[in-house]
């Protein structure tokens, strides 16, 4: 049996979906997508979206022109949802969904043209591992295109831990120039990180004001009482981390040299 990691519950989902759309599990939806993807010619490649969730954005990777993705993640009942919506879009031939253990990835090397990731490897401890997975798997003049969360210098602080905490979610955050310095250890050149914490926590207002306002109704129905109070002390908790600049969303692109 495949070793997983399900610690996304069903509110949960529900609630990102109510916010960032339907397939969707992070912020931005299709926009931040696009974005982190604009400037990469995807078409006709082979992409490998680590930490795929429910497979919206493998949709929106199709529209930029991608001839295939792979999408992978390890929690059993995203991967059964994200199957279930790419069968009923009729895409299966062009998006692949698959269920894997944390570590090691399961494909050959040089398998890919591009690794994406959205907001996924914020959950992986050992970032040099990954970061070494995902070159291996990259063939020569691939690229890497991410967004991801990472964190200010030092420990955590209480704030932070109670976030977390409200989160109900692991999280392994290190600074942007721990995360750039692995990327580069790794083998990648052309490593440009851009942090976004100025536009995510102007967004992260607005989305707690629409969850205070017209997603109440949904979210009272959809979740009781109890987990829309819930919800939006999590928010309350996130909007604290990010004015005070220590939870730093940043997009990230690299590339495996060729040959
Ligand atoms: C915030 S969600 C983002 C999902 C998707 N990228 C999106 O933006 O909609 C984070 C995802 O990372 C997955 N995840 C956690 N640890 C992982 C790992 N070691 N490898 C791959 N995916 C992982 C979770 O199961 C979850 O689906």
């Amino acid at each position: 049996m495949t070793e997983t990691h399900e610690e996304y519950d069903p509110r949960m989902l529900t609630l990102l979906q109510m916010i960032w759309g339907e397939g969707f599990l992070s912020p931005g939806g299709p926009q931040a997508v696009r974005e982190i993807a604009g400037g990469i010619d995807l078409h006709g490649k082979r992409v490998l979206d680590v930490g795929c969730g429910l497979g919206g954005l493998d949709q929106v990777l199709l529209t930029l022109g991608a001839g295939h993705v792979t999408g992978i993640d390890v929690a059993p009942l995203i991967v059964e949802g994200a199957k279930e919506r790419i069968r009923r879009s009729g895409l299966n031939n062009k998006i692949d969904i698959q269920l894997v253990a944390p570590g090691p990835l399961p494909f050959p090397d040089a398998s890919f043209d591009i690794v994406f990731g959205k907001d996924a490897w914020l959950h992986i401890p050992d970032k040099a591992a990954h970061f070494a997975e995902l070159f291996r798997v990259l063939k020569p003049g691939g690229r890497l295109a991410a967004g991801d969360w990472m964190k200010s210098p030092g420990p955590y602080s209480k704030d932070m831990d109670y976030f977390f905490e409200m989160e109900g979610l692991t999280y392994h955050l290190v600074t942007l120039a721990e995360y750039g310095r692995h990327i580069h250890e790794a083998g990648f050149v052309d490593v440009s990180l851009k942090d976004i914490t100025d536009k995510y926590r102007r967004d992260a207002h607005e989305e707690l004001a629409r969850m205070q306002g017209e997603l109440k109704g949904m979210m009272l129905a959809e979740l009781g009482e109890a987990g829309n109070a819930h919800f939006i002390e999590d928010w309350r908790s996130l909007t604290v981390v990010l004015d005070k600049g220590e939870l730093r969303p940043a997009q990230i692109w690299a590339r495996k040299p060729a040959a």
